[in-house]
C-alpha cells in the first residue's frame, strides 16, 4: 500500500511516498532556511504561513512526480509532534481533510521516531534491538530500541540540545542559520589550539549538557582578536568536544546494555566529524554503527511516511480529531 507522509513540524515542508513492499517512492522537500536567515533562526509564525503555502502543491507534485492519483494512497502520515505547534496544525489539518476528503486513514507521527526509524529507508537497514542517539535542533536523546514504538529513554540533554548548541555557535561566531553545516564547515580550517571541556563525561549516567560548553566557547571567543583564524580554532574546539562528548556516551550506553548496534539520527548526525568519531568508537567495540543518507539526516517527509506505514499496516487507527503535540515523550508511543 501506498502511503503519504507529511513534515511540517519546522521549518521545512517535506512530503513523500512510501509503499509498504517496494520501499521509498518519491520524496519532495521545501526548505525555507533562506526566509529564516534573514532573522538569525526559525519565526515560527512565519514557518506556519509557508508551510500553508507550500504544502498542499507540493502533495499535488509529489502525487504527479510520481505518476500516482490520491485513488491509488491507502493512507497519510503527518507530524504531530514534538515542533512547532502552528507549523504541526497546518500539516495535521491538511492530513485530516484529505483523508477524510479520500475516505482513507490519518495516522499521527512523532518527529523524532521519524528521525529514528530513517535508517530503515536505507538497503542496508539495522536490526532491532539498538542503540539510538538522536540529536536535532530540539532534542539529545539516547534511546534503547527494541522494536518499533519500544522504546526505553537512556539519557536526554538537561539543556541545550546538540543542534543548538551547533546554531549559538554559529551565531556567536557570525555564521548565520541553521549553525551546523557552518561551524562544521568552518571547522575544518580550524587547528588544534583550544581544548574545550566534555560535559557530563566525568561522573556516571547517560545524561547531556551542552550549555556550559556554550558558555565555554563564548568566553574562549570573547579572549581571541575574533580574526578568522580565531574563529576556526573556536569551531574546531567546539565541533571536536561535541563529537567527543557524545561518542563517550554512546560508548557507555553500548556497554551498559550489551548491545553491539547504534544508530545516528537526527540534523546532528549529518556532522562529518561526529560520524567519524563514532564509527572510530564502534569499531574499537565491535559495534556497528547506522546512519541515514546525508538528505534524510535532516528533517523529511520519507521518515514520516515510513514511521506512518509501520502503525497503520499494524492496524493503529485514530479518530477524527485534529491532535497536536508540541510536547510528546518519544517513551510514551504506542508499541507495534
Ligand atoms: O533534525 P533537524 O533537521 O530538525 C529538528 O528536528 O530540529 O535538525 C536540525 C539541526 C540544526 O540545529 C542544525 O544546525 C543541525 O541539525 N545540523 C548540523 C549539521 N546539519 C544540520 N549540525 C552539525 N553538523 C551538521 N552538518
Ligand atoms: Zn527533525
Amino acid at each position: 500500500m501506498y502511503i503519504l507522509g507529511i513534515e511540517t513540524s519546522c521549518d521545512e515542508t517535506g512530503v513523500a511516498i512510501y509503499h509498504s513492499t517496494k520501499g521509498l517512492v518519491h520524496h519532495n522537500l521545501y526548505s525555507q532556511i533562506e526566509m529564516h536567515n534573514e532573522y538569525g533562526g526559525v519565526v515560527p509564525e512565519l514557518a506556519s504561513r509557508d508551510h500553508i503555502r507550500k504544502l498542499v502543491p507540493l502533495i499535488k507534485q509529489t502525487l504527479l512526480e510520481s505518476k500516482l492519483v490520491n485513488t491509488n494512497i491507502a493512507g497519510i502520515a503527518y507530524t504531530a509532534g514534538p515542533g512547532l505547534m502552528g507549523a504541526l496544525l497546518v500539516g495535521a489539518t491538511t492530513a485530516k481533510s484529505l483523508a477524510w476528503t479520500w475516505q482513507i486513514p490519518a495516522i499521527a507521527v512523532h518527529h523524532m521516531e521519524g528521525h529514528l526509524l530513517a535508517p530503515m529507508l536505507e538497503d542496508n537497514p539495522p536490526a532491532f534491538p539498538f542503540i539510538a542517539l538522536l540529536v536535532s535542533g530540539g532534542h539529545t536523546l539516547l534511546i534503547q530500541v527494541d522494536g518499533v514504538g519500544q522504546y526505553t529513554q537512556l539519557g536526554e540533554s538537561l539543556d541545550d540540545a546538540a543542534g543548538e548548541a551547533f546554531d549559538k555557535t554559529a551565531k556567536m561566531l557570525g555564521l548565520g542559520y541553521p549553525g551546523g553545516p557552518k561551524v562544521s564547515k568552518l571547522a575544518e580550517k580550524g587547528s588544534n589550539r583550544f581544548k574545550f571541556p566534555r560535559p557530563m563525561t566525568d561522573r556516571p549516567g547517560l545524561d547531556f549538557s551542552f550549555s556550559g560548553l556554550k558558555t565555554f566557547t563564548m568566553n574562549t571567543f570573547n579572549k581571541t582578536e575574533k580574526t578568522d583564524q580565531d574563529k576556526a580554532d573556536v569551531a574546531y574546539a567546539f565541533q571536536q568536544a561535541t563529537a567527543e562528548t557524545l561518542s563517550i556516551k554512546c560508548k557507555r550506553a553500548l556497554q551498559q546494555t550489551g548491545l553491539k548496534t547504534l544508530v545516528i539520527a537526527g540534523g546532528v548526525s549529518a556532522n562529518t566529524k561526529i560520524r567519524a568519531e563514532l564509527l572510530k568508537m564502534t569499531k574499537k567495540q565491535q559495534a556497528t554503527l547506522f546512519f541515514p543518507r546525508l538528505e534524510f539526516c535532516t528533517d523529511n517527509g520519507a521518515m514520516i511516511a515510513y514511521a506512518g506505514c509501520q502503525r497503520l499496516m499494524a492496524g493503529q487507527l485514530e479518530n477524527l480529531e485534529i491532535l497536536c503535540k508540541p510536547r510528546w515523550p518519544i517513551d510514551s508511543l504506542v508499541k507495534i
